[in-house]
């Protein structure tokens, strides 16, 4: 089978390895790159399990032109490229944010400046519901105005996404490129090989969720309950990670029979917003765990109330979620017990 070379930095970390598999099974070959800063090398072995062969990985740091540069030599014909790598940490950007600036702009500076040379056309860029801020309308669609991030994270997605919108209207139809906007992935593969590896205490409520229903902690916290939603818990669009997985592999498809000459944007969520509390209660139901938690303070920052609208995606890419909130988190859970 002849199969077309996608390059996927961050393909070790918890999407990217998940698209990696996305994308052989629909007949890709994904070549790594990443330089494991946040992700183990056991996420290849669970690759290689599930796929039943080894994915070319290239341990590099891809804000090192030279480094990419060399990757993109000896794989010579690379056809387009998902960029997952980033940094993500939300409260450590505010205390390095320069970490983050060099890191999430570097990394996609050098790609764009390699692209031409090595007549990749094609990119999907990694980038977040966090652009939206707080929204003045929900659901949100893609014309739905940004606002100024709260983040340096936040600002760094931003920023790229205002460099690739001007570099794709410099190039003049040969670059194309997608955006998208994640809301908030989940869960894990049904095999239970590969899902996310949170170092230290997590920030994110899923893997809260499943290490307080392990015992590794003691109690989930609630951010607050007097938001004004029904049941005044913060209410998110909580996306399965092998749906968004898919989400970047119709992308690559689009990209590939020839794009678009503007960047074209996506949400990629399910469409539904889920409080805490639904979460919470899902959570229980889908895995028989009692589940410890209080409501605590509000956390800074925190956005009351986001959902995506996907009507675009689902017309334009055909994108579809099949995942349902219970199944995704009986994944997540499963992922935990291998822990
Ligand atoms: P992750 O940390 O699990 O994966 C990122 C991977 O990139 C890691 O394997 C890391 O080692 C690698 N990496 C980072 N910098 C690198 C560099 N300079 N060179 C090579 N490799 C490098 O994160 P994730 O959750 O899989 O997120 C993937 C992308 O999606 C990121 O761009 C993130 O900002 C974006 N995103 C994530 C979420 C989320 O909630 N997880 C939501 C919206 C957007
Ligand atoms: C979800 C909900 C919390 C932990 C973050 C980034 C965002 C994006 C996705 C990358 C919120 C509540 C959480 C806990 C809780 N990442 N919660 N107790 O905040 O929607 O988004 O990840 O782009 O940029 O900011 O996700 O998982 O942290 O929180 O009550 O211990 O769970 O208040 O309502 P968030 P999250």
């Amino acid at each position: 089978m002849n199969r077309t070379k996608i390059l996927v930095t961050g393909g070790a970390g918890y999407i990217g390895s998940h698209a990696v598999v996305e994308l052989y099974e629909a007949g890709y070959q994904p070549i790594i790159v990443d330089n494991f800063v946040n992700s183990q090398e056991s996420a290849l072995n669970g690759i290689r399990t599930i796929l039943g062969t080894d994915i070319p990985c290239y341990k590099i740091d891809c804000a090192n032109e030279a480094a990419v540069r060399g990757v993109l030599e000896q794989e010579k014909d690379i056809k387009g490229i998902i960029h997952f790598a980033a940094y993500k940490a939300v409260g450590e950007s505010v205390a390095e944010p320069l970490k983050y600036y060099q890191n999430n702009l570097g990394s996609l500076l050098v790609l764009l400046a390699l692209m031409p040379e090595f007549g990749i056309q094609s990119i999907v860029f990694s980038s977040s519901c966090t652009v939206y801020g707080v929204p003045d309308q929900l659901p949100v669609t893609e014309q739905t105005p940004t606002k100024p991030a709260t983040s340096p994270y936040g600002n760094t997605k931003k920023i790229c996404e205002d460099i690739l919108n001007d570099v794709t209207a410099a190039g003049k139809g040969q670059l194309r490129t997608i955006l998208l906007r994640y809301f908030n992935p989940i869960g894990a593969h049904a095999s239970g090989l590969i899902g996310e590896l949170p170092l230290g205490v997590p920030n994110n409520l899923i893997p809260f969720v499943t290490q307080t229903a392990a015992g590794i902690r003691e109690k989930l916290t609630i951010f607050g309950d007097t938001y004004d939603t029904p049941d005044g818990t913060n209410i998110r669009d909580y996306i399965h990670v092998v749906d968004l997985a898919k989400a970047h592999v119709v992308a690559v498809e689009r990209l590939l029979a020839g794009g678009h000459a503007d960047v074209e944007v996506f949400n990629v969520g399910t469409g539904r917003g889920n409080s805490v509390l639904e979460v919470v209660n899902a959570f229980e139901k889908a895995t028989g765990q009692k589940l410890n938690y209080v409501i605590g303070p509000p956390r800074a920052g925190d956005v009351p109330a986001i959902y995506a609208d996907v009507t675009k995606a689902t017309q334009e890419l055909g994108f579809q979620t099949t995942t349902s909130l219970e199944d995704s988190l009986a994944s997540a859970w499963k992922w935990q017990q291998t822990l």
